[in-house]
């Protein structure tokens, strides 16, 4: 059982995964935890994410243990990683490994939730169960401003708005598997919904294909 989880950031996929994961009792990948642990093994070693050729062979080199790196929620590391998943390469070296996760969850479970920006498009094109959770640019910066300011880090409401039209920008018109609805997918807006009742709406969904 795979079920893709596609969206802009912080529309909701992350905790709407998670609920999945453990309803389900299916394995979990965050896959944009992937590009920003590539882009911050960049960052780290003084190099420029935009420097493609760096940028495929550090996502050639990632280790399992960088995924566990402190600083890979931080607005520098989502920053990182919307310009290295803009390089071709570096989105092919990492499709092995999200395949594979897929293919052969950790622990054996019975499959697997992943969630990002091309699940459902390229890397689980046959999963049963696509959902694409989008919400309102003005939505999303609030409930990121509202994250940052509970980690306790600075954060000015107009620049998280600006940054995330940047970022979506970037994401949506990349000319590699950019940020899109695969044609099967269940649209899930969650503008006006609490984290209980986009679960809901998703299990119904999900019911409804198995
Ligand atoms: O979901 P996130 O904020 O952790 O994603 C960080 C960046 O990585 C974002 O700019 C989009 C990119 N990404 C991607 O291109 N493909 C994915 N499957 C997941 C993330």
């Amino acid at each position: 059982m795979i079920i893709a989880i596609d969206g802009p950031a912080a529309a909701g996929k992350g905790t709407l995964a998670r609920r999945l994961a453990d309803h389900f009792d299916l394995a979990l990948l965050d896959t944009g935890l992937l590009y920003r642990a590539v882009g911050m093994n960049l960052v780290r070693a003084g190099a420029d994410p935009d420097d493609a050729a760096k940028a495929a062979e550090a996502a050639r080199n990632l280790k399992p243990e960088d995924l566990e790196a402190g600083d890979l929620r931080d607005d520098a590391a989502a920053d990182a990683a919307s310009r290295v998943s803009a390089v071709p390469d570096v989105r092919a070296a990492l499709l092995d490994f999200q395949r594979s996760f897929a293919a052969e969850p950790p622990g054996g479970t019975r499959g697997a939730v992943l969630d990002g920006r091309d699940i459902g498009t390229v890397v689980c094109p046959d999963a049963e169960s696509k959902l694409f959770v989008t919400a309102s640019p003005e939505v999303r910066a609030e409930r990121r401003y509202l994250e940052l300011r509970e980690r306790g880090l600075d954060a000015i409401h107009g620049r998280v708005l600006a940054d995330m039209k940047e970022r979506d920008a970037r994401d949506s018109e990349r000319t590699v598997s950019p940020l899109e609805p695969a044609k099967d997918a269940f649209l899930l807006d969650t503008s006006d919904l609490d984290a209980d009742q986009v679960f809901a709406a998703a299990l119904d969904f999900i019911n409804g294909n198995n």
